[in-house]
């Protein structure tokens, strides 16, 4: 069973949306992954995921209303096999708290290590359609990769 993390600054937009789409990839394909997300702050803990998050991934047949924002931990140090990152602010931060085999998410699908852009300032909804395409195609290559262990 391989334990993914994925992460973002206030996991309330991004990481929610990756570990839905993770999720429900592994639903469908019936994968032995465990997933779960985090943020790099706790300025958000407690909160649901953003109401545009939760909105595009409703329209994928994701539901991720019901997530709860948390800070990562340091257990999740030792319980993940992978930490996946939504950019290299977070990357790096999460390199300053001592977390090691960091992945960026943006390293996968062909997006050649480019961020997953904040989405937190983005005045509209536009913004998050893009966001989630991007989260979408690197988390299938990711699962791919994880599956023929190549990662
Ligand atoms: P996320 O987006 O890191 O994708 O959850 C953000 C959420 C909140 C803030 C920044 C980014 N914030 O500054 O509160």
């Amino acid at each position: 069973m391989k334990r993914i993390l994925f992460v973002c600054l206030g996991n309330i937009c991004r990481s929610p949306i990756a570990e839905g789409v993770a999720s429900h990839i592994a639903k469908k394909r019936r994968l032995q992954i465990e997933v779960d997300s985090a943020g790099t702050s706790s300025w958000h803990a407690g909160e649901h995921p953003c109401e545009h998050s939760v909105k595009v991934s409703k329209q994928h047949g994701i539901d991720i209303a019901s997530l709860t924002s948390r800070p990562v931990s340091e257990k999740d140090k030792l319980h993940f096999d992978y930490i996946i990152a939504m950019d290299s602010q977070n990357r790096n931060d999460l390199e300053a708290m001592g977390f090691q085999n960091v992945h960026l998410l943006g390293d996968f699908g062909g997006h050649e290590g480019k961020d997953i852009p904040d989405p937190y300032f983005f005045p509209g909804f536009e913004g998050f359609e893009k966001v989630y395409s991007m989260i979408e195609t690197a988390i299938e290559d990711f699962i791919e990769k994880i599956e023929h262990e190549s990662i």
